[in-house]
């Protein structure tokens, strides 16, 4: 091969792998809902992303939090209004139930052994929804109002199983315990 064909090659696939990855960022996503969110970031780790806009006269966030996830695995996501990592958190998980459709709850995090079974919140969600698509897995909710204002510490998390209706335990290492951080969801 000529060092110029090679050249454009090589340029080709360096072009079709900005696509490829775009399509999995902030930038680059549409939701097939043609929902439109204003704020996203890229999560540091677990190829997770969430979406969000804030809702002032409600003081409440719509989100749409997704992640890469294989059909049989479970995602969540989460605020912890009195803490920092998983116990205390208030999460939403979503996985697909023994009947193969995505289904999508709220449950508190209350310990390292959680029941991980459908219960309220210590503040409102509504409009709850997931779905599966692409090898990603995506949870959309309105979040709040938010009584302890707008910056918020979030957990988020996979797993690669679920056992008769309830999410198995994660990996204990690595990316899974660094899922966490501080956001200012107003921005
Ligand atoms: C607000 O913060 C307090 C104190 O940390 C906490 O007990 C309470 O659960 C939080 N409220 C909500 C709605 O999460
Ligand atoms: C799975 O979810 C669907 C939709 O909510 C429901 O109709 C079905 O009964 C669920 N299957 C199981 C095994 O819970
Ligand atoms: C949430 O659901 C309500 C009732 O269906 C609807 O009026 C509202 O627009 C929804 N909110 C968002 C942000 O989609």
């Amino acid at each position: 091969m000529a060092v110029t064909s090679r050249i454009m090659l090589i340029i080709c696939i360096i072009t079709s792998l900005f696509y490829i990855s775009t399509a999995q960022t902030c930038s680059g996503y549409t939701f097939s809902t043609d929902e439109v969110f204003n704020s996203c970031i890229n999560l540091p780790v677990l190829q997770a992303h969430l979406h969000w806009n804030y809702i002032p006269s409600t003081r409440s966030i719509h989100i749409a939090y997704r992640a890469t996830q294989t059909s049989t695995g479970w995602i969540a996501w989460a605020i912890n209004p009195t803490g920092t990592g998983m116990v205390g958190s208030q999460a939403i998980v979503a996985f697909h139930n023994s009947s193969g459709i995505m289904t999508v709850y709220t449950t508190p995090i209350t310990s390292y052994t959680p029941s991980m079974k459908p219960e309220t919140l210590s503040f409102p969600v509504s409009n709850l929804s997931a779905m599966y698509a692409n090898n990603e897995m995506t949870i959309l909710a309105v979040v709040g109002p938010l009584q302890n204002g707008t910056t918020v510490n979030h957990v988020w998390q996979s797993g690669s199983s679920v056992s008769n209706g309830i999410p198995q335990i994660h990996p204990t290492s690595g990316s899974n315990v660094q899922s966490k951080g501080s956001l200012d969801l107003s921005k």
